[in-house]
């Protein structure tokens, strides 16, 4: 693993690197999108027969299969891919399906498998896929065991995030992923480990979940808090293809916070919404007397950051505070979201449930641990947004998904009315477009270039 320091900003405050703003260019129209790909069942079963089995998906971390006889089941949809680590230490994905009469062949995650057995009629795999035995085999004739092995599917991994593609023509996953592994290999993602998976079940389709992570737009309305120590306004954005990203600052007021904040509002509203990353609880006073001649708040909070990171052993004397305090925030089309700085990583995802207006938001928690660590086996916890409870920000954003869900369904609502604030969720609708293969007349219109 290579750790190339970025430029040190001048005077150690963070600063823009540049001064392009979240809206960029505007168009000369906004962007309309059809609602009705929100709720309706044909386009939920066209986005199962077309987009879902073709894409690169995460569908778990290294830290859930690293050592051989590790398993973990995930479904998508109605797809279900078995990700199996041999006992040659490879990772295979297959088809979760037994070959006789369809079973399904495993669920949920594990360890110690030494053979993957049907719980049917006892049709027996092992760990790299072969047929080994049929019960009553004479049964079935000629019957050659070489024919059936298990369904292969893609896996690889970026990181220590594993994923499977159903197709096995599909491009790498490398390819897949564009400029987002050479824009954040500065950042060491390989120390981070895998706490907890925490998947909630979500009365709202999958891309409305993908789209709250999509854009910053919302932070003004629906993360007050949030906004008071975090620049939404200086917030650049990119497009690759596939993929885009987003920087945003941490530790200042957002520009359009009229009234003057002092440093310790800033710091205040810091540690109300992230106050976890420097392990302090939510009422902690600003510090004044930690800071030195020169030093803003975002000064004070790196460096408790960094204290916090070398209580577990972590050595981030590397990092400047434009490092810790820059979040950069990437999509990887069509449902992941990766959010990192120097000490934080969490990946989000959005997963279809049983019908167009439930899907699943899964989070993906990381700590940064001393280079070289032994995983711990995730924690995969399952729940109904009642029982989450996953820090402000984020119970602020499961919180409008029904009423939005809801909203979708009326009538008069022809069409979503997007931003190029908001170019990330058009750009994940031009991909599903192309994925969809939808005729002209059911794309999006508008966003003209001007
Ligand atoms: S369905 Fe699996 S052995 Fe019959
Ligand atoms: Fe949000």
């Amino acid at each position: 693993m290579t750790r190339t320091a970025q430029p040190a900003v001048a005077g150690g405050n963070p600063a823009h690197v540049d001064r392009d703003d979240a809206i960029g260019t505007p168009p000369k129209s906004p962007t309309l999108v059809p609602a009705e790909r929100y709720h309706s069942a044909a386009f939920a079963r066209l986005e199962v027969e077309r987009m879902w089995p073709k894409v690169w998906q995460v569908a778990c971390t290294v830290d859930h299969v690293a050592e051989p006889g590790d398993y973990f089941e995930y479904r998508c949809g109605p797809y279900s891919v078995l990700i199996v680590a041999g006992d040659d230490g490879i990772l295979r994905a297959f088809q979760n399906v037994c070959r006789h009469r369809g079973n399904s062949l495993c669920s949920g995650s594990g360890s110690e498998l030494r053979e993957v057995k049907c719980g049917y009629h006892g049709w027996t795999w092992d760990l790299s896929g072969s047929l080994r035995r049929v019960p009553n085999r004479k049964g079935f004739g000629a019957l050659r065991m070489s024919e059936f092995p298990l369904l292969a599917a893609k896996v690889d991994t970026w990181e220590r995030l594993v994923f499977v593609n159903l197709d096995t023509d599909a491009i790498p996953l490398g390819e897949f992923l564009e400029a987002v592994p050479n824009d954040i290999a500065w950042c060491g993602l390989d120390d981070f480990r895998c706490y907890a998976t925490i998947t909630v079940e979500v009365d709202a389709n999958w891309k409305t979940i993908a789209d709250g992570f999509s854009e910053t737009y919302h932070i003004q309305t629906l993360h007050p808090e949030l906004h008071r120590c975090m620049d939404d306004v200086y917030a650049p954005q990119m497009i690759w293809g596939h993929t885009g990203k987003s920087e945003q600052i941490y530790g200042v007021p957002s520009p359009l916070i009229k009234e003057p904040l002092s440093d310790a509002e800033v710091w205040d509203a810091y540690v109300t919404t992230q106050g976890a990353l420097m392990g302090l609880a939510e009422d902690t006073a600003f510090p004044a007397d930690e800071r030195r001649a020169g030093q803003s708040v975002s000064d004070v909070i790196a460096q408790r950051t960094k204290a916090f990171a070398t209580g577990r052993g972590v050595d981030l004397s590397w990092a400047s505070t434009d490092q810790i305090l820059r979040l950069h925030q990437y999509n990887v089309f069509p449902n992941m979201s990766v959010l990192a700085n120097a000490d934080h990583l969490t990946v989000l995802a959005a997963r279809p449930g049983p019908d167009p207006d439930h899907g699943e938001l899964v989070m993906i928690l990381w700590m940064r641990m001393p280079p070289g660590a032994p995983r711990a086996k995730p924690a995969d916890m399952r729940m109904t947004t009642d029982e989450a409870h996953p820090g402000l920000v984020l119970s602020q954003d499961i919180a409008v998904l029904a009423g939005l869900q809801r909203g979708l369904h009326q009538p008069g609502l022809t069409h979503l009315t997007l931003s190029n604030e908001e170019r990330r969720v058009i750009n994940m609708h031009r991909n599903l477009e192309r994925y969809l293969d939808l005729p002209e007349s059911a794309r999006m219109t508008g966003g003209e270039t001007p």
